[in-house]
């Protein structure tokens, strides 16, 4: 790996606030690699799952951990990754993963591993990152954080008309309400929760398109001089 100077671009917010189209667009516009941290998190969570452990059990869980294998790979400018062999692709988003991933999320000692996993990420190059701590935590010195947030019901909105195109159904009532219980795990467990980063630009895309909020960031950086 070479030894040229890396920057990270962190982009945290709470579920369907955008962040993922927005960071990948972001680091699209850059050719910088896109890393969707909670893709980690649910690869955790399907391997938990696939292995018949109790998602519940943070023993259980912890014991599961140094058994993997994980791999990553930078596949055009975007990071996929392996347990034990096995790419987990679109399981990832499924019902199942989507309800125990908090739980997962919430055992310190996966996140000290994950953290560490997206740590080394920047041997790949320049990133951008989207999750919940990574300008809290995991890239803490970055000078470069958004923070993305939007209203809760335009979130619950978007969510299920993603929801509908994947699955065929997206009831806005039920995605507000498994958002919301998901917003306060997050925000709510003990170790890294979501919060603004110290530092962070902060940006409520209630009312702003993708190109919009990309555009901001662009902007941040071009003015920083991290991008002409
Ligand atoms: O962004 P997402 O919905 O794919 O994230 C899945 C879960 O992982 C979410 O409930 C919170 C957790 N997560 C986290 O705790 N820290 C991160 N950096 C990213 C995601």
């Amino acid at each position: 790996m070479s030894n040229k100077p890396v920057t990270v671009v962190a982009v945290d917010g709470p579920a369907a606030s955008g962040k993922s189209t927005v960071a990948r667009q972001t680091a699209q516009a850059l050719g910088w690699v896109y890393v969707d941290s909670g893709a980690l998190y649910r690869g955790m969570t399907w391997k938990v799952l696939r292995e018949g452990v109790d998602p519940t059990k943070p023993a259980e869980v912890i014991a599961l951990l140094p058994r993997l294998t994980w791999e990553f790979f930078d596949e055009q400018h975007a990071i996929r990754f392996t347990i034990d062999g096995e790419d987990p692709g679109q399981q990832i988003r499924s019902e199942l993963v989507r309800e125990a991933v908090s739980d997962i999320a919430a055992i310190p000692e996966v996140r000290t591993f994950i953290v560490g996993e997206l740590r080394k990420m920047t041997d790949f190059g320049s990133l951008v990152m989207e999750g919940r701590d990574i300008g809290s935590v995991v890239f803490p010195d970055t000078p470069f954080k958004f923070y993305l947030d939007a209203d809760p019901v335009e979130r619950a909105r978007r969510r299920a008309a993603e929801l509908a195109q994947a699955e065929g159904r997206g009831d806005v009532d039920q995605v507000l309400h498994s958002l919301t219980r998901r917003d306060q795990k997050d925000s709510g467990r003990k170790t890294a929760p979501l919060q603004i980063p110290l530092g962070a630009r902060v940006i409520d895309s209630t009312k702003l398109g993708i190109a919009e909020v990309v555009a901001l960031m662009l902007a941040d950086l071009r003015q920083a001089k991290v991008v002409t």
